[in-house]
């Protein structure tokens, strides 16, 4: 039996729907295992804007670092959308990844047989699945360089945004890419744009010096271009990539169809600890938030990736990533997986259906 501290940032949107199932699934493991998640709710994004006037509030920052790990629902929405930069909810999720030195984002890609049919993708190009583990840099890049608006000379007002990686920036991300390769198939794609950019340069070179401690590792690099379009013409060739914060965001959302929906993608955050924050890939969807619609697998296997980075609760999480197999398996859906034939439920109906799962197993086992 463990206990663990755990802050909940519902946030906007679908964020306290797909939350609300996630905190379910927490709760029943701690029954099932006898373990105790104590967990803390924060602000954060648009509700912290409406409350504290700040997407980020400090009493926030402090909660999640007296706690050992961080569950996180969406941010943003309408509402917040013409607000300058720095105030959007946006900012509140970007300056938490900064604040907690959360460089390293894992966004796997799975597809699960039973949802085969709501992959966009012609069954010959998937065969027997696709699992690709995108390492994402998430604290540098182009989301936190210098930024702002200037006046040209010819050309009216202008505004830029900088891509800038140091060294050490590259380093870490690499070798924990290189880590999670060793610990998977042994492959590891870097992605860049090399071709173009100085930065990327300096990534490939970083990128073929570490790979020299990781032998045993195959290598190669593609440019980003070339990578979104084998991503979808043969997915199958991917392992783990790994590639900058802006990179990472756009692939990571193409795999993310090619699963089936983005609502079925988790992602863990972590740095050099065991500290994480883990939150589905997906955004906030206002436009279904409140209506029980949203897929709250994202968030829920996020839960799991938290057990096993966090927690090192690897039959915890294995536990869940079965149960939402086999729920899947037995042919429910929400709205966004539907494909003929299978039962559509809603948010709610689908954590009950994965909480349920996973209480089953322990009178099986009994
Ligand atoms: C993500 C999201 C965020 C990002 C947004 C909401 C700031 O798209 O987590 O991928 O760009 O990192
Ligand atoms: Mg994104």
């Amino acid at each position: 039996m463990g206990k663990y501290k755990i802050a909940v940032l519902p946030g906007d949107g679908i964020g306290p729907d797909v939350t609300e199932q996630a905190v379910k699934v927490i709760h029943t493991l701690a029954e099932k295992y006898n373990h105790e998640f104590e967990m803390l709710e924060g602000v954060i994004g648009g509700c912290a804007i409406d409350k504290h006037g700040d997407p980020l509030p400090t009493q926030t920052v402090d909660l999640c670092k007296s706690c050992d790990s961080v569950l996180l629902g969406a941010v943003g929405g309408p509402k917040w959308d013409n607000l300058p930069g720095d105030k959007r909810p946006e900012a509140g999720l970007l300056g938490i990844r900064s604040k907690l030195g959360l460089y390293a984002n894992l966004r796997p890609a799975i597809i699960y047989s039973a949802l085969k049919d709501a992959s966009p993708l012609k069954s010959e190009i998937i065969e027997d699945g696709i699992d690709i583990m995108v390492v994402r840099e998430l604290t540098g890049g182009m989301y936190f360089g210098e930024r702002g608006r200037v006046q040209t000379e010819n050309m009216g007002e202008a505004a830029f945004d900088t891509e800038k990686y140091s060294v050490l920036e590259v380093e870490r991300i690499v070798r924990l890419a290189f880590e999670t390769a060793s610990k998977r198939g042994k492959k590891l794609m870097s992605v860049d744009k090399a071709n173009v950019l100085e930065s990327s340069r300096l990534w490939r070179e970083i990128v073929i010096q570490i790979s020299k401690d990781y032998p045993e590792i195959e290598l190669s690099h593609m440019y980003v271009d070339n990578a979104a379009m084998q991503l979808v013409r043969d997915p199958k060739q991917f392992d783990v990539i790994v590639t900058t914060n802006i990179f990472g965001d756009i692939l990571s959302d193409e795999a993310s169809m090619i699963t089936g929906s983005i609502g079925m993608l988790p992602s863990a955050s972590l740095g050099d600890g065991t500290f994480g924050l883990y939150e589905p890939i997906h955004g906030s969807a206002p436009d279904i938030a409140g209506q029980n619609k949203a897929n709250p697998i994202a968030t829920i296997l996020s839960v799991a990736m938290m057990m096993r980075y966090s927690f090192g609760l690897t039959k915890e999480a294995e536990e869940i990533e079965n149960a939402v197999v086999n729920v899947l398996e037995q042919g429910y859906r929400t709205g966004d997986i539907a494909s003929s034939g299978t039962k559509v439920i809603g948010t709610c109906e689908m954590g009950n259906l994965i909480q349920s799962e996973i209480m089953d197993k322990k009178h099986r086992n009994i």
